[in-house]
C-alpha cells in the first residue's frame, strides 16, 4: 500500500540553510521522497552541495540551489521568484538556518552576560529571529496571494525552551583558563520563535497555512571536544546527543497529510533533555 499519509511526493519544498549539518539531511529525506527542494542559503553553489549531500543527491534532477540571506527581504524574494519560475509556489518552508556560538569561539563574543557584546546580541537575532521572521513573511504573503494552503516548519532549539546547562561548558576553564560561557543571544533569538510561530499559526489558520515548531537538542559532531560529549551525554536522559538525521521523522510528518490538525505547536525531538 502507498502511504499516502506521509507522503511529500511533488511537494515543493525550501529548505533554508539546507547545506548545513541537519538541513542537509533534511535535503536529501525529501529528495528521497521525490519532493522539489530548494535550498537557500547565502553561499549555495554545486561544490558546497556535492560536499555536503554527495555527488547523488547533488545532481539530483529535484535540486534547486538558491543563493539568499534570509536577513535580506530582496533577496529572500529573488530566490522565491526562482523558485516560482522553475516549479510554482512551493507548499513547505521549513525555516532551518541559523547561527549559533560554539565552545570554541573567542571569549569576545561568548563572554559573561554582564558584559556579552550588544553587536553580537543583535547579529544572532538577526538571523535566528529576524530571518525567520522574514522568510515566514515573504512564503506566507505567496501563499496567500495564490490561495494556497502550506506548512511552514520553525526549527526552534533546546536552548530556546530552556536555559543552556552552564557546566556542561565547565571543562573549557579548567583546561584552558578561560570560561566559555554559552551566550544569551542564541537562547533569547530561538525564544522568540515559539510565539512567531503560535502567532502565524492562528493569523493564517483560516486559509489553510499551518505553522509550527520543531525543536532538536544537540547533534554530535565530531569536531567537538570529548569533554563536551562526556557532560551533554551525562544530562541527556537517553545518554547520548542526536545523529543529524534524527530530525526527518519528524520533519516529514509536519510537512505532509499526516499532521493536517496540527498548528502552532512545538514538536519536541530532544532525546528526553526538556523532561525533566
Ligand atoms: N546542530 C545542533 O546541535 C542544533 C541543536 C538545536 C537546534 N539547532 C538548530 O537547527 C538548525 C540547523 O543547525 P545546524 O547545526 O545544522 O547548522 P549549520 O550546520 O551551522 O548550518 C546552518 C546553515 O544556515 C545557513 N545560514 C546561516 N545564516 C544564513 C543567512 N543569513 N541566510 C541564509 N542562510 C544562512 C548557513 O549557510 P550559508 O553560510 O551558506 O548561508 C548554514 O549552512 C539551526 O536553526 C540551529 O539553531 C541545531
Amino acid at each position: 500500500m502507498k502511504d499516502r499519509l506521509f507522503d511529500v511526493s511533488g511537494k515543493i519544498v525550501v529548505i533554508t540553510g539546507g547545506l548545513g549539518q541537519i538541513g542537509a539531511e533534511f535535503v536529501k529525506e525529501f529528495l528521497r521522497r521525490d519532493a522539489k527542494v530548494a535550498v537557500f542559503s547565502r553561499s549555495a553553489n554545486a561544490q558546497k552541495a556535492e560536499k555536503a549531500l554527495t555527488k547523488e543527491y547533488a545532481s539530483h534532477a529535484n535540486l534547486l540551489l538558491t543563493q539568499a540571506d534570509i536577513t535580506n527581504k530582496e533577496s529572500i524574494n529573488q530566490a522565491l521568484d526562482t523558485v516560482e519560475s522553475t516549479w510554482g509556489v512551493a507548499d513547505v518552508l521549513i525555516n532551518n538556518a541559523g547561527i549559533d556560538t560554539q565552545p570554541s569561539a573567542p571569549p569576545e563574543v561568548s563572554g559573561p552576560f554582564e558584559t556579552f557584546p550588544e553587536e553580537v546580541f543583535r547579529e544572532v537575532v538577526e538571523t535566528n529571529l529576524v530571518g525567520t521572521f522574514l522568510m515566514t513573511q515573504a512564503f506566507g504573503a505567496r501563499l496567500i496571494k495564490a490561495s494556497k494552503g502550506g506548512s511552514i516548519i520553525q526549527v526552534g532549539s533546546i536552548y530556546g525552551m530552556l536555559s543552556p546547562v552552564q557546566d556542561i561548558y565547565a571543562y573549557k576553564k579548567e583546561m584552558t583558563g578561560v570560561p566559555f560561557i554559552k551566550p544569551v543571544a542564541y537562547s533569547a533569538a530561538k525564544s522568540g520563535i515559539y510565539n512567531l510561530t503560535r502567532y502565524c499559526a492562528t493569523y493564517w489558520a483560516k486559509q489553510g497555512i499551518r505553522v509550527n515548531t520543531l525543536t532538536p537538542s544537540g547533534v554530535w559532531r565530531e569536531t567537538q571536544d570529548e569533554h563536551f560529549h562526556k557532560n551533554y551525554h551525562a544530562r541527556m536522559p537517553m545518554g547520548r546527543m542526536a545523529k543529524a538525521d534524527e530530525f526527518n521523522g519528524a520533519v516529514v510528518f509536519l510537512a505532509s497529510d499526516a499532521s493536517t490538525y496540527m498548528t502552532g505547536s512545538n514538536l519536541v525531538v530532544d532525546g528526553g533533555w526538556t523532561a525533566w
